[in-house]
């Protein structure tokens, strides 16, 4: 079978960024239109898109539609950049990607500094480009790994959306799915709402259904039950960030959810790209997580339903500890019950390997 075309989350038209309005899904299909570093930014941080690969493709153009822009002045040139690079690292905190891809477009600048602004910022956009056929690539390879991880007629629990909507196409979590639909399995997908953002209600029931992959909306508190019903055969999500020893930083809700799917004896997945994992952090008590405006808990947009000025708290992600993770996806292959020694041995092939080699399981 043919693998479905995904969505299109973000797209380069001359020198705009065009990131589909992800606050307006499903009820409208809108572009937003950013043209430099600080208009990107409030894109990430506003949400128009989300989903940890997608934000790190998406500062990548930031800093090359920024030093398109100011190329034609040498001498603000150099500050100009790292303004950009300060705007877009300041957007939002947790997904690391955000921050792999502004150190590797910081690398390329580094490269090629003794160039004239014109060049480096054709450079820089090249390098973008690059970040954004890599992150398609590695989405296709890594769901193609998982994909042997759902058997035919697997009823699959994922949280949030970590499909082509969060990514450059193709999707973590949901690219296993679409990649295991592709090789011909009958897979079915029961979609958290994921309150309070309501990513899997609006974005993942979206994009699911408009590829005709079955998939029922639940809300969060359902999940529980539906696997104490035998309804439920494996958890898959995405991660922002996955620490040294795997702990894993996702979506608010997510750590609930596979501490169910241990007590049940469900298999937890994880499926991450190698830029999610962060060295750097050992685990994930050092991962930052976002809290965001109280608006969000007490209403969705304009319609607001508690009462004014209730106490809110409203971390968007949190941690689940690796011991509750069956196996990370990457796309350099398939760790089993990751953990520091399992993570350090999958980044160290990946060194290893050679840039023509194929991807083996680590
Ligand atoms: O707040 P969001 O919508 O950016 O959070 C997104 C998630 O938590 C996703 O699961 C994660 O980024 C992985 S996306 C492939």
């Amino acid at each position: 079978m043919q693998e479905a075309t995904a969505v299109e989350t973000l797209r380069l038209a001359g020198d705009t960024l065009e990131l589909l309005d992800q606050r307006r899904l499903p009820a409208a299909v809108e572009w937003v239109r950013c043209t430099r570093a600080a208009d990107t930014a409030e894109a990430i941080r506003l949400m128009v898109v989300r989903g940890a690969p997608a934000i790190g493709v998406t500062a990548a153009y930031g800093i090359a539609l920024e030093a398109r822009w100011l190329a034609t002045s040498a001498e603000e040139f150099g500050s100009g950049l790292e303004a950009a690079f300060a705007v877009l690292a300041a957007s939002r905190p947790t997904a690391v990607n955000l921050f792999w891809a502004l150190d590797r477009m910081r690398r390329v600048w580094t490269g090629a500094c003794a160039a004239a602004p014109a060049a480096v910022a054709e450079r820089l956009l090249v390098a973008a480009q690059a970040v954004h056929a890599e992150d398609v690539a590695a989405n296709r390879a890594l769901g193609k790994h998982g994909a042997a991880l759902l058997p035919d007629g697997a009823r699959v629990l994922t949280h949030c959306n970590a499909g082509a909507l969060a990514t450059a196409g193709h999707g973590t979590a949901l690219g296993v799915v679409r990649s295991a639909v592709a090789a011909g399995r009958r897979i079915s997908v029961i979609a958290g709402e994921t309150r309070p953002f309501l990513q899997g209600a609006r974005l993942t029931a979206w994009e699911l259904q408009a590829e005709g992959i079955p998939v029922t909306l639940i809300t969060d508190s359902m999940s529980g039950h539906l696997m104490a019903q035998g309804e439920i055969d494996a958890v898959i999500v995405g991660a922002d960030r996955v620490a040294a020893n795997g702990d894993v930083a996702n979506k608010i809700g997510t750590y609930m959810v596979a501490v169910l799917a241990r007590h049940h004896g469900i298999p937890f997945f994880v499926a991450a790209p190698l830029a999610t994992i962060d060295p750097a952090v050992a685990d994930g008590s050092a991962i930052p997580i976002e809290e965001r405006a109280p608006e969000e808990v007490t209403g969705f947009g304009a319609e607001q339903w508690a009462p004014a000025g209730i106490a809110v708290r409203h971390p968007a992600f949190d941690i689940t500890p690796a011991n509750l993770v069956t196996a990370l996806v990457t796309e350099a292959g398939i760790v089993q019950r990751p953990d520091a020694a399992a993570l350090d041995a999958l980044l160290q092939a990946v060194r290893r390997r050679r840039p023509s080699g194929s991807p083996a399981r680590v």
